[in-house]
């Protein structure tokens, strides 16, 4: 741990991959293990555009369950953690493939939210995008501007990820020195590559996972609850 901090203050630029597995101790489930939302649910019954368009609202259903399980919990303290980081580090990003939108409300600033926001909608015709807190969605939430069908604002299975957020991410995993992938079971791409395109242009590669996803990358695998570890590291 002590190496570790040091490690962590002697670095000119720390990015922060972080995954469904920041948000369990704030009480929202994973997508895979025993207790994922994927056991449950096909994610391409849920999550693909082409399940959007057989059955909207059998989707937006599940979104607005999820909404009112995010809305009803808290951050935790890796999220908090992560905030005191950056303010701390000369050059910081954090990638997150979470959609609850927590590491913005810990306070996160530099922040890339690779696979949406949950609060946000976009309209399936004109595109307008729409930041969203109504705990009491219709079922089919309508655009104002030109009444079409709205959606989550949420890159689903099938679809690519923004130009802009990919290019800065991958920039990111060349340019950081030191790089904490917390909570992530690295299997959906293109996330899932960055600790070795990190690893590759020469970061020291630091997980923090109960059940560590990159053996044989990371330089130290921290086994254990990100709300645990985060702030032994940062502060
Ligand atoms: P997963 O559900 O695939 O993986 C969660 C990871 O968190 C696992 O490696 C767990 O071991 C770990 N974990 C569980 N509890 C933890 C804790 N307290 N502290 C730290 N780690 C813990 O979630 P992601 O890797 O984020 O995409 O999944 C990636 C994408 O797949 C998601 O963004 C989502 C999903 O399908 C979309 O919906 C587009």
């Amino acid at each position: 741990m002590a190496s570790l901090r040091q490690k962590i203050s002697a670095s000119k630029f720390v990015l922060v991959l972080s995954g469904a597995g920041i948000s369990a101790e704030s009480g929202i489930p994973t997508f895979r293990g025993k207790e994922g939302l994927w056991k449950n649910h096909r994610a391409e019954d849920l999550a693909s555009p082409a399940a959007f368009q057989r059955d909207p609202k059998l989707v937006w259903a599940w979104y607005r369950w999820r909404r009112a399980l995010i809305a009803s919990k808290k951050t935790n303290a890796a999220h908090e953690g992560l905030v005191r980081l950056e303010a701390r580090m000369p050059r910081y990003q954090l990638i997150t493939q979470n959609v609850d939108g927590f590491h913005g409300l810990a306070g996160s600033r530099k922040m890339i939210e690779l696979h949406g926001n949950i609060w946000r909608m976009r309209c399936t015709s004109c595109g307008e995008k729409i930041e969203n807190h109504d705990p009491d969605l219709p079922e089919l939430p309508r655009c104002l501007k030109c009444e079409a069908l709205l959606r989550p604002d949420i890159v689903w299975f099938g679809e690519g990820i923004n130009a802009n957020d990919l290019e800065q991410s991958i920039q990111s995993c060349r340019a950081c020195d030191l790089m904490l992938v917390i909570g992530t079971s690295a299997v959906v791409q293109p996330a899932a590559s960055f600790a070795s395109i990190a690893k590759e242009a020469g970061a020291y590669l630091v997980e923090i996972n109960p059940v560590p996803s990159l053996s044989g990358l990371s330089d130290v695998t921290l086994v254990g609850k990100a709300a645990e570890i985060v702030p032994k590291i940062v502060d």
